[in-house]
């Protein structure tokens, strides 16, 4: 491959072409993997498997996942493509055969007729993946999830037992209520501004649709929620299918419009509650939780949609930064107020405060500029409690992923649980950093060092009890 002419598939946004195990006694630690923990914590993200003839960063690139299982102290580090109809079809031919979301190319009729995948929209697989309900899921918000099995293996398209639609779009990201265990999602579709909320119970069957309605169909990546309500940004940004299709760009940002923030009562028995604010844009949520008469949502806020200033030069530029809104639900009134200044993305919280008060957040960060060496250097904790944010910077050039937080089994306290997440520092390879929730700044207490590379992603999450032989605990 000649990835020569795409800035996102360089250093280490490269994509790796083996799937590997790498056993417990061939995995290098330093410091001490916590004991209490049997699961996995395992992370999606886009790895193309053929040279592609355009690429739209973060949303081209085959699904590949990488895992690492825990169980009494001991590790196991696995990747796997999804193999996704449209990567199969690609390798039966040897090529690439299909465009990019930034630009569809009608499909070879020799591929329809040797019965290939016939959608030009590539379903990616590559954007999440999410333990709910006994499924493990990798997710992209353009089509259906791919189901897995725990050992990484994919088992095919999975359209909740039939509760999906045809054309219907599942986001990748939706909240787990730590309440219910409800699974708190929605669908768009490419075809119409349709958008459905969709509520699956604690056993990934489905609940109940709430229909929202909108004129256009925006860009909406991920979605809060709180005690009561799911809320949701609708930036003026759009994606236009007719412009993919004649090859032009098809990201659209109108900020003489707005953005609206909508408040829908998740019991779906009255009416959304809609407030407008001066147009920002925002791929992630961190949490958000209601306080007497107001929702507080904590967020990372970008200030246009990042397509359009930089499209194909891989140098982003645009500031990303914590913010925390207030919404008041008698008044109207927004409040919209930078919680930190630090560079920060991916933002997540103990999936226990999941639409709660709580103090903590934890981010991908960067304390340097941020110049034609993309990414983020350091681990963010950031507590709300106290209005400070802490870093643990892994080195200058080093890129760290989403860090999540793994809760120890042996405590409701936030801030006695990990915090982990894959980095890669020139010089030093590929780990897993293992981090002290509560204290971030002491640097690792494990790094789990993975011979060869693991290349810059997107989601991750821990899925409590999932090991690699036997299924779920
Ligand atoms: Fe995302």
């Amino acid at each position: 491959m000649d990835l020569s002419a795409f800035p996102y598939l360089q250093g280490n946004y490269a994509p790796v072409d083996e799937e590997r195990d790498v056993a417990n006694g061939e995995l290098r630690v330093e410091g001490e993997v916590p004991r209490q923990l049997t699961g996995a914590y395992m992370r999606d993200g886009a790895n193309v498997a053929f040279q592609p003839n355009h690429y739209v960063y973060p949303l081209d690139g085959d699904g590949m996942i990488h895992a690492m299982y825990f169980n009494d102290g001991r590790v196991h580090y696995r990747n796997r493509w999804v193999q996704t109809s449209h990567l199969q079809t690609e390798r039966k031919f040897g090529r690439t055969l299909y465009g990019s979301v930034g630009k569809l190319l009608e499909v070879p009729q020799e591929v329809v007729d040797a019965g290939g995948e016939p959608n030009p929209v590539r379903n990616t697989a590559n954007t999440n993946v999410l333990y709910h309900g006994g499924k493990l899921l990798a997710m992209w918000e353009g089509g259906f999830p791919h189901l897995l099995n725990n050992d990484l293996s994919t088992v095919g398209l999975y359209d909740y037992d039939g509760a999906l639609q045809p054309g219907d779009a599942l986001t990748a990201h939706p909240k787990v209520c730590p309440d219910t265990g409800q699974l708190i999602s929605c669908t768009q579709r490419w075809d119409s501004p349709a958008y459905n909320v969709q509520i699956f119970d604690r056993n990934a069957k489905h609940l109940r649709t709430i229909p929202v309605e909108f004129p256009r169909k925006g860009i909406i990546h991920d979605l809060q929620i709180t005690e009561n309500y799911v809320v949701i940004f609708y930036a003026p940004a759009f994606h236009s299918l007719e412009r993919a299709m004649r090859g032009e760009d098809p990201f659209l940002w109108e900020p003489e419009q707005g953005t609206r923030i909508v408040v829908i009562p998740r019991d779906g028995r009255s009416e959304n509650i809609v407030f407008e604010t001066d147009a920002f844009f925002s791929w992630h949520f961190c949490n958000g939780f209601e306080s007497g008469g107001l929702i507080v949502i904590d967020y990372i806020w970008i200030n246009s949609i990042p397509f359009t200033q930089a499209q194909g030069t891989g140098v982003e530029k645009q500031p990303r930064r914590m913010f925390r809104m207030t919404l008041d639900l008698a008044s109207k009134a927004v409040t919209n107020e930078q919680f930190s200044d630090i560079f920060s993305e991916f933002s997540r919280v103990d999936e226990r405060r999941m639409g709660k008060h709580y103090r903590y957040a934890f981010a991908a960060s960067s304390n340097r500029d941020w110049g034609d060496a993309h990414g983020y250097n350091c681990t963010g904790q950031f507590d709300f409690e106290r209005g400070s944010t802490q870093l643990w910077e892994y080195g200058p050039e080093a890129n760290a992923g989403e860090p999540v937080h793994v809760p120890n089994p042996d405590s409701e306290r936030e801030e006695d649980g990990w915090v982990m997440c894959f980095v890669h520092n020139p010089g030093e390879g590929a780990f897993l950093s293992v981090l002290s929730a509560g204290d971030v700044s002491r640097g690792p207490v494990a790094k789990i060092h993975i011979p060869g590379r693991v290349p810059n992603g997107f989601h991750a999450n821990w899925m409590p009890g999932v090991t690699l032989r036997g299924g779920s605990a």
